[in-house]
Order: C-alpha cells, then structure tokens, then sequence
C-alpha cells in the first residue's frame, strides 16, 4: 500500500496534472484535497488535450477511482459542466465519489470574489474569481455549506437564509445586486439528483483502500507559494497547497503517507499579483504586430532582443487553463525550491519543461538572495523582505538540442545533464523524473516515484 501525496513547488501551473495522469496507471485512488475551478491542468493523452479544473486529474486513467476529498471547494454547476464534456468526449467518469463534507461554492461567493477584488480599499490579488476565497472564509467562520447539507431543504434554506442576510448586507454596501434563497437554489436545479449518487464518506473509502494494499494519490492543486500558511501571503489561495492538507482535506492520517511528490519546472511562473523574485521582464510582446508573428518568428525576436521574459511565455506556452492570462515568467528560483522540499518533506521532485530552456547560451538560476546587502539563503520570515529579495544568480551553459524524443536520462546533452545535477543538488532533494514534453510518455524516468 502507497499513500503518494503530490504538491506544486512554485506558484501553480507546474504540471501537476501530467504527473497525476502519468501515475494514473500505477493507483487505485486519486484524491484530490484543497481548492477547486481555480485549478487548471492540461492533460495530453495520445494527443488528445484535456483541461482539468475540479475533478481529479485522475479521472482519465480507466482503472482509477476519482474523489473530491472533503478539503475541496465545490461548484456544483461546474463540475458537472466538466463531468459532461468528458462524458462527450467517451471517458468513463461513472467512479467519481464527492466527500459529503466538502464545501459547495455559492452565487454569493462568486460575487463576493468579484466584488472584493474591485474593492479600492482592499489589495487586489489577482483571484480567479471563481469563489474560493469567500466559500472557505465561510467554512473557517462557520457558516458555509457542506454538500450533505444539499439533500436537506430545510436545513439549506435555514443556513442560505443566514448566511444571505449577512451578505446582501455586504452587497448593498458593495452596490452589487442582492440575492434570495431561490436564486441561489436555482442555479443547481436538476443537478442534486445526478450528485446525491456519487456523495459519501470518502475519507471511509480512502482509509478502507488503503488498509486493503490499494495506492492512493494524494492530488493537491495551486501549490507551496500559494498556500495559506507557507506562501506569499496575503497573495495565496485560501486553502493549504502543501502536504500537510493532503491529511485534513482527506481524512487520512500522515502514518498512511509513504512519499511526497513536488512538482517543479525548470524555470519558474506565477499567474496573478505578489512578489516574484526572479521574474523577467516581458517587452516584446507589448508591439501591437507581436501577435502576428508566427511561434517560430516570436522565439526568434525575443532572442534577438535578449527578451526572456516573453521567451519563456511563448516557448513555454504559458497561458492560463483556467483565466487565459499570460502567465508571469522568471529563472528557477532554488530559495523556493528547498523551501518546498523543507514544508512539504519531499522525497522526490518531478522536474517539468525541461525541454523549454532548449537554445538558451546561458541559463540562470537564483541560489539566494541579496535584501539589502544581507544574503539570504532560506526564505525571509518578512514578507517585505522577500518583496525587496533580489536574485542572486548562478549561470549555467545551455544546450542546442532538442529534447522531446529523449527517454534516457544518460541520452540528454551534457549540459542539460548537468543543469539537472546541479538543481537536484541546490533544491536539496532527488530528482526522480524530467519532463520533456506535455504529452504523457514524454518523460525520462530516473527512480521509481512509487516507493
Ligand atoms: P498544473 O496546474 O500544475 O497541472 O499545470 P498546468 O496544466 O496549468 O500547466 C502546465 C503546462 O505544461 C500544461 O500545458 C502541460 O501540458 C505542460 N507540460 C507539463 N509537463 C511538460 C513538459 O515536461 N514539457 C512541456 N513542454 N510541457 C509540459
Ligand atoms: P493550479 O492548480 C496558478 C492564484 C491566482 C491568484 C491567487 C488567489 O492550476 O496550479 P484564488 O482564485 O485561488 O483565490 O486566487 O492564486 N491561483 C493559481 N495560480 N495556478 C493555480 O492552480 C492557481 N489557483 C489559484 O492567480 O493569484
Ligand atoms: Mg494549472
């Protein structure tokens, strides 16, 4: 029995849901435990394209048995808009179990997002307002709405009824359209009767599996600098991204866990606002005739320009699944990674898009930083200092080739070989698979994940 939890490194958008799917074969169970639609993975199956939001990335796989772990936030009209394209689409999603304790998204939280973020006395943080911060502010204060509560009408309405009479308070002040019960009924209409089969005691389920030599993937989506705790606060998500929530937002206890999987790129990006340490400057990108151009032409102008910023984005293709926004782009920041190996007790780091920093003469690595004159080489307790963090840099040579049709770790040019050496030994944890490609055989594997 393996109990294999899987977090982001960085600040989302690693490449969780490919190494999810990549271990689909391998498990019995995929649990996902924290966030909800503000996670958004591209999966590629024999080239097929899938983006993942709320459900488990494990759904693809056909022998596995997704779950909605009860730390997850739930938009009941999304997940079945979700469920319904894959079922067009012919994958089998008859499996899917959703914890009974999870969280349901409301109107009034998708409102509450919108209209918090536009609030001038507030910092905006760039939330992908699909709701999440609002539902679990609710679940901490005590007022959310848990799922079971969906198949009792009186006890939903009593609770809608107290918790709208706080918030269309809110929403008056705001100057944003108040809501009744019915409205914020309506819009599950048919659904519960599709869902009520699919809730139950997931953390039962989850804990049976194991106890009877089933493997279970803990799946956790943003990722350590976006958790509520260990990330960049306040500019995080509103739930814990780190190993330990695979323990809370299950129902499983930390004996069952037997490895823990960071996920990482060989740069780094971040969507929405906060500090950024390495983060490159983007400037070609704004000439209004950038768009024109083909990927090729685009590479080639960023390179001639010496802009690595937008060569990370187009090379990297780093596009919100879930927003559409351009994502931020910057070097491997080293400081993040031991801290995630730190706060999430890695035992191995999936190493993803290497195949991206192809072309590159140099390729620079932050191994700590300068705030004002002091070094730094753990991550600042004071979020102003990591704000004022400037890079120190370590410059590596890079390599000419192409690496998607590698599948050995020993076939990589040298110098990707020693990139990959260098970071395993300053991110103080092994690297046990590299990505060279989106597509789900494009990996090299150097150790086994599952141990
Ligand atoms: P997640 O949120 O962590 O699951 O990551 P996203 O799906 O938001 O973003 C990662 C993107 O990189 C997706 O488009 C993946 O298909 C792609 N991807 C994952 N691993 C690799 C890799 O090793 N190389 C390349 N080129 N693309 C990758
Ligand atoms: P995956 O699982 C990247 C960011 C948002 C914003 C902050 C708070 O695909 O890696 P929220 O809507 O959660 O209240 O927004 O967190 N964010 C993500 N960034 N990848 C994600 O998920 C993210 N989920 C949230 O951009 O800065
Ligand atoms: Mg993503």
């Amino acid at each position: 029995m393996a109990g294999i939890v899987l977090v982001g490194c960085q600040w989302g958008d690693e490449g969780k849901g490919k190494a999810t799917d990549l271990l689909g074969s391998r498990v019995q169970y995929v649990a996902k435990f924290n966030g909800g639609n503000n996670a958004g993975h591209t999966v590629v199956v024999n080239g097929e394209k899938y983006a993942l939001h709320l459900l488990p990335s494990g759904i693809l796989s056909p022998d596995v048995t997704p779950v909605i772990g009860n730390g997850v936030v739930i938009d009941i009209k999304v997940l079945f808009e979700e469920l319904d394209e894959l079922i067009a689409r012919g994958i089998d999603v008859s499996r899917l179990k959703v914890s009974s304790h999870a969280h349901v998204i409301t109107k009034y939280d998708r409102q509450l997002d919108g209209a918090m973020e536009h609030d001038k006395a507030k910092k905006k943080i760039g939330t992908t307002g699909r709701g999440i911060g609002p539902t679990y502010a609710d679940k901490i204060s005590r007022s959310g709405i848990r799922v079971i509560d969906l198949f009792d009408e009186k006890v939903l309405r009593e609770k809608l009824e107290s918790a709208l009479d706080s918030k269309n308070r809110i929403f008056e002040r705001y100057d944003v359209p108040t809501m009744t019960v019915d409205e914020v009924i309506a819009e599950w209409g048919g659904l519960l009767e599709r869902l009520k089969p699919m809730v139950c005691n997931t953390a039962e389920l989850l804990n049976q599996g194991l106890d009877s030599e089933k493997n279970v993937l803990f799946e956790g989506g943003q990722a350590t600098m976006l958790d509520v705790d260990f990330g960049t606060y306040p500019f995080v998500t509103s739930s814990n991204a780190t190993a330990g929530g695979a323990c809370t937002g299950t129902g499983v206890g930390p004996t069952k866990i037997s490895s823990v999987l960071g996920i990482i790129k060989a740069y780094t990006t971040r969507v929405g606002e906060g500090p950024f340490p390495t983060e490159l400057e983007h400037f070609v990108n704004k000439d209004p005739n950038f768009e024109d151009l083909s990927r090729d032409e685009q590479i080639a102008l960023c390179k001639e320009k010496e802009d690595w910023g937008t060569y990370l984005l187009v090379a990297g293709g780093e596009y919100g699944v879930t927003t559409g926004r351009s994502r931020r782009c910057g070097w491997y920041d080293a400081v993040v990674a031991r801290y995630a190996s730190l706060v999430n007790g890695l035992t191995d780091l999936v190493l993803t898009k290497l195949d991206v920093l192809s072309g590159l003469k140099k390729i620079p690595v932050c191994v700590a930083y300068d705030v004002n004159g002091v070094r730094f080489d753990s991550m600042p307790e004071n979020m102003s200092d990591f704000i004022n963090a400037k890079p120190i840099y370590e410059y590596f040579d890079g390599w000419e080739e192409n690496l998607d049709n590698i599948r050995s770790f020993d076939d990589l040019p040298e110098n990707a070989k020693k990139y990959v050496l260098a970071l395993e030994k300053i991110s103080n944890c092994r690297i046990s698979v590299i990505g060279v490609g989106a597509g789900r055989d494009e990996i090299i594997e150097r150790y086994d994940l599952i141990h």
